[in-house]
C-alpha cells in the first residue's frame, strides 16, 4: 500500500529552479511539494556560478529571499575582457543602466530553503524512483519511495526542476520532444580559495594559451577558472600550476594582483549548449536545466531557470487567481523565445573568448578581428553589456 498525499503543484528538484517557483508559488498561498533526490547537506554544498541578472535579484526579492543577498551581495557596474595584455572594460551601468550581483548560486540555495522550511513549505529530501503519470489527463501523480515507504502524490500541474541529469524531459513523448546540442571540445578547470579577488570586477581573458576568468565569492573568497582539455585530469593541476597559469593567462596592463593560497575546492567541468523542445506537454511543465543547459561563459545557468520560473510561476498564479489558462499553455513557448537568446549569447561569447583554432586558420582571425571590434566600438560593448545584464522578461 502506498501513502497517498495531495497538492496543487508537485515539483521535482530541489535546485535553483525548483526552491525558486516553490517560494513564489508559496507566498502567493499556492500549495506545492518539492521532491529533492539528494539529501539537504549535499544541495546546500553544491558549487556553482554566482553572477545574478537585476531581473533575478527582483524575483528573489519576490521570493522573500534576499535579506542576505542585500548585505553580502557584491554589486558589478561592469566586467572586463583581457586580451593581447590590454583590458578593456565594459560599463554595464553607463550602457545599459544596469548593474549584476555577484552572489554564489549554493547561498541562494541555503536562503531558499530556509525561508520554504520557515515558512512550513515541503521539501521531501531523498526521494527515490520519482516517476511521472497521467500528465494528459487532469490529475497528474507522481509516485516515489521515501525511507522505504512507496508514495503517491496527487497534483493539478507537475514542474520538472531536477536539472540535466533529471527525469522530466523524457516523461515528454518522444514524437514530439527535439533536442539541440553542441558539445565544445574544451572544458573549465575551476579553483575556489580564500584570497581576496585579484580585481573589483570580473576579469574574462582571452590568451594564446587558452581561457581564464577572475572571479569571486566575496571580498576573501575568489573563484578563478582555466580553459582545459577535455582528457585532463584533476592530479595533473596541482594547485601551483593552476597558479601559474592564472599568472600567465590573466597578464595584463594594468596587472590584476592574484594573491595565491590553498584551494578549497577544485574541479573541471565540461561546457556544452543544449536545449529540448516542447517545454511542456498536457500538465508538466519543465524549467531551468531539465530543459536546456548553456556554457557557463557569462554566468546564464541560474538567471535563465530564473527566467523559466518566473513564467512559469505567473502562468500557475494565472490559473489559480483568475482561472485563466492563457499564458500556461504559452508557457514553452514563452521561456524558449528568451532561451534561445540566452543560448546565442553563452556560446557566442565561449566563442569568442576560447582558444579554438590553431592560430594561423581564418577562424582565429575572424575571432581577433571580432576582439579587436569589441575593444574599439561603443555599439559592440553594448550588445555584450545588453545580453550579460540580462534581456527583459
Ligand atoms: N528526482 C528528484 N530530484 C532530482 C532527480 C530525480 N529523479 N534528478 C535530479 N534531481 C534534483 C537534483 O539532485 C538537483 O538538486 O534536481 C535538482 C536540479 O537542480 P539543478 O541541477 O541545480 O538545476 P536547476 O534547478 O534547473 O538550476 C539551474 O543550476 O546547473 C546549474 O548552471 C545551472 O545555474 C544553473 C542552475
Ligand atoms: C563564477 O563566479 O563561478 C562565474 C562567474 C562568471 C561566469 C562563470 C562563472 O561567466
Amino acid at each position: 500500500m502506498s501513502k497517498r498525499q495531495r497538492t496543487q503543484v508537485g515539483i521535482i528538484g530541489a535546485g535553483p529552479a525548483g526552491l525558486l517557483l516553490a517560494r513564489l508559488l508559496q507566498v502567493q498561498g499556492i500549495e506545492s511539494v518539492v521532491l529533492e533526490a539528494r539529501t539537504r547537506d549535499y544541495v546546500e554544498a553544491r558549487i556553482r556560478a554566482g553572477v545574478l541578472e537585476q531581473g533575478t535579484v527582483a524575483l528573489l526579492e519576490e521570493a522573500g529571499v534576499t535579506e542576505r543577498l542585500r548585505r553580502e551581495g557584491l554589486v558589478h557596474d561592469g566586467a572586463e575582457i583581457a586580451v593581447g595584455g590590454r583590458r578593456v572594460r565594459i560599463d554595464f551601468r553607463a550602457l545599459t543602466g544596469k548593474t549584476v550581483t555577484v552572489y554564489g548560486q549554493t547561498e541562494i540555495t541555503r536562503d531558499l530553503i530556509a525561508a520554504r522550511l520557515a515558512g512550513d513549505g515541503a521539501i521531501i529530501w531523498q526521494a527515490a524512483d520519482v516517476a511521472i503519470h497521467d500528465i494528459e489527463t487532469a490529475r497528474p501523480r507522481l509516485t516515489y519511495k521515501h525511507a522505504g515507504t512507496a508514495h503517491e502524490l496527487v497534483c493539478d500541474f507537475i514542474a520538472g526542476c531536477d536539472g540535466f541529469h533529471g527525469v522530466s524531459r523524457s516523461a515528454l513523448p518522444d514524437s514530439s520532444r527535439q533536442t539541440f546540442e553542441r558539445v565544445y571540445p574544451f572544458g573549465w578547470l575551476g579553483i575556489l580559495a580564500d584570497v581576496a579577488p585579484c580585481s573589483d570586477e570580473l576579469i574574462y581573458a582571452h590568451h594564446d594559451r587558452g581561457f581564464a576568468l577572475a572571479s569571486m565569492r566575496s571580498p576573501t573568497r575568489s573563484r578563478y577558472y582555466v580553459q582545459c582539455g577535455l582528457d585532463e585530469k584533476l592530479e595533473e593541476w596541482p594547485d601551483e600550476r593552476i597558479w601559474r597559469e592564472l599568472e600567465i593567462r590573466l597578464d595584463c596592463d594594468p596587472p590584476p594582483n592574484i594573491t595565491t593560497g590553498p584551494s578549497i575546492e577544485k574541479s573541471i567541468a565540461p561546457l556544452r549548449s543544449f536545449v529540448s523542445t516542447p517545454m511542456q506537454h498536457g500538465r508538466l511543465f519543465l524549467a531551468g536545466d531539465a530543459a536546456h543547459i548553456v556554457p557557463p561563459t557569462g554566468a546564464k545557468g541560474l538567471n535563465l531557470a530564473a527566467s523559466d520560473v518566473h513564467y512559469l510561476s505567473r502562468a500557475l498564479l494565472a490559473h489559480y487567481k483568475k482561472q485563466d489558462d492563457g499564458l500556461l499553455g504559452a508557457y514553452g513557448e514563452t521561456a524558449l523565445a528568451r532561451v534561445w537568446k540566452a543560448e546565442r549569447f553563452s556560446w557566442w561569447m565561449t566563442t569568442l573568448l576560447h582558444k579554438l583554432h590553431d592560430k594561423t586558420s581564418f577562424e582565429a582571425q575572424m575571432q581577433r578581428a571580432e576582439l579587436d571590434y569589441l575593444a574599439s566600438s561603443r555599439a559592440a560593448q553594448t550588445v555584450l553589456a545588453e545580453n550579460y545584464v540580462g534581456l527583459p522578461f
